[in-house]
């Protein structure tokens, strides 16, 4: 006994993971699934697609582990957020694909409320900002642009969630509405002062409130799963986004404690306690976890692209086969070559914000080839890790408490990024042991409320590091190459 099912339900693949009483992993499954890109800067997922794999790789997981389903104890789901599906209440049937977070279609009707003058009762009501990242202004897209979209919810016969939430809708065979709160807090309907939905930000979205689902704790009793589909009524017991997931995974609990995840995007939370910080360095305000109604902030740093720089290499110029070959590429590189990519694919997130942008690459020169590239897609990852960092840095102060950074994701398994992330942040990293942190976090809620793992100080012992890289970079150099990135951003935006 003592197995948690954590569902991760991410922006490219669905996974499942089975982890034993120990916390160990004794079970995968992974599915790929399609990403459709429509027009110029919209993503979209078929939540079929989604559904679909997700129960395949729970079964994988669990087959794989050696296990059947009635052996797990319990479930948490962690999932991609900001991605919007509306579905109807009835049939369960999606009336549109999956707006997924990375979307920009919305990017005109944000600047028309930011004129309208919406974008400060915004911030402080939800901690975020008015950018077509978050899911508020996809849902009024999707009401106004699906026919009788906005007649059908005000009759209240749609359902609008998060993924966690049509996950558990779905895997509850429809019995159960709910997110959880650091779900919420992404939506920009969300109120993180009050912890509720706010009637005058729904009102500013046209969104009726019948839609929306129940907001629950992060391990809270969120439903149990239809036999027919899981083969067990298992209870779902953990929710968090996937950010959120890790930072829980990375035991990042007390104040002044900072990870960093590299996934598709890369996404720097702060631990900031019961303190909500407001930042004036355009960062976010979020919610980190609520636990026992009691809420954690904390302060995150959001790039849209890090991983997905790496998938563009190999899918769009097919100049590497898999990942892994990226850093050997790096280190091959020309180092008298400054090649400069900004990855705005789909806009530029913290601390820019600028939707419109797009990706641009500097420094050409007849002998730059596929190394090169390799190493502008890596070194773009780490310049923008440091302006997030230094972006906190200007918000928290960590009173002289020494602060090091967590990392975890995809790509930190290559020691040369992790390198010249601590060469250009000019800081220790640490990478933990395990890396399923992200798996582990919502694990650890749905293990810890099912009574069948630790609790938060006991788990918190049990991180431990793989190995802490430290700044081998001159100051010269380092300040010369990260003068060269601000110029490019600079070329980059939209408003140059
Ligand atoms: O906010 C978007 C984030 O949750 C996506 O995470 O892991 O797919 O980069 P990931």
């Amino acid at each position: 006994m003592g197995y948690v099912l954590a569902i991760d339900q991410g922006t490219t693949s669905s996974r499942a993971i089975v982890f034993n009483a120990e916390q160990k992993v004794v079970g995968t499954g992974q599915r790929e699934f399609r990403q459709y890109f429509l027009k110029s800067g919209w993503v979209e997922h078929d939540p079929e697609e989604i559904w679909d794999t997700v129960v395949s790789t729970i079964q994988e997981a669990i087959r794989n582990a050696g296990l059947v389903a009635s052996d797990i104890s319990a479930i948490g789901i962690t999932n991609q957020r900001e991605t919007v599906v509306v579905w109807d209440r009835k049939t369960g049937k999606p009336i549109y694909n999956a707006i997924v977070w990375q979307d920009r279609r919305t990017a005109s009707f944000c600047d028309t409320l930011k004129r309208q003058g919406f974008e400060k009762a915004v911030v402080k009501k939800t901690g975020l900002l008015l950018d077509p990242y978050f899911s508020g202004t996809k849902l009024s897209w999707l009401l106004s642009n699906v026919k009788n979209g906005q007649a059908h919810a005000i009759k209240g016969e749609l359902c609008f969630g998060t993924i966690d939430t049509f996950l558990i809708w779905r895997l509850t065979g429809g019995k159960s509405f709910v997110t959880d709160a650091t779900n919420a807090s992404r939506t920009l309907m969300f109120n993180i002062v009050e912890n509720d939905w706010d009637d005058y930000l729904l009102k500013m979205l046209e969104v009726p409130r019948t839609m929306l689902p129940k907001v629950l704790d992060c391990a809270a009793d969120f439903g149990v799963t239809d036999p027919e589909i899981v083969g067990a009524a298992i209870p779902i017991l953990g929710v968090a986004g996937d950010q959120q997931a890790a930072t829980i995974g990375q035991a990042c609990f007390e104040p002044g404690m900072l990870k960093s995840t590299y996934g598709t995007g890369c996404f720097a939370l702060l631990n900031t306690g019961q303190d909500m910080v407001r930042s004036k360095n355009r960062l976010l305000t979020t919610i980190a976890y609520r636990l026992e109604g009691k809420t954690t902030y904390a302060l995150e740093g959001s790039i849209f692209i890090a991983g997905a720089a790496v998938q563009w290499l190999r899918d769009g110029l097919k100049i590497i086969n898999a990942a892994y070959e990226t850093g050997p590429m790096a280190m091959d590189a020309d180092p008298h070559q400054e090649v400069y990519l900004v990855p705005a694919f789909t806009g530029l997130g913290a601390p820019h914000w600028d939707p419109d942008a797009r990706g641009a690459i500097f420094g050409l020169t007849r002998n730059t080839g596929p190394n090169e590239f390799a190493r502008a897609a890596l070194e773009a990852v780490c310049y923008q890790t440091r302006d997030l960092l230094e972006a906190m840095h200007k918000d928290w102060s960590s009173n002289g408490k020494e602060t090091v950074l967590r990392v975890d994701g995809g790509m930190v398994v290559s020691d040369w990024t992790m390198q010249r992330l601590s060469d250009l942040l000019d800081a220790p990293v640490d990478r933990p042991v395990i890396l399923e942190t992200t798996a582990l976090g919502v694990a650890w809620l749905a293990g810890s409320r099912a009574g069948v793992w630790p609790d938060q100080a006991d788990f918190a012992a049990t991180w431990a590091r793989d190995r802490r890289f430290e700044p081998a970079m001159d100051d010269k150099t380092r300040k010369a190459k990260f003068k060269g990135w601000r110029n490019a951003v600079k070329r980059t935006l939209s408003t140059f």
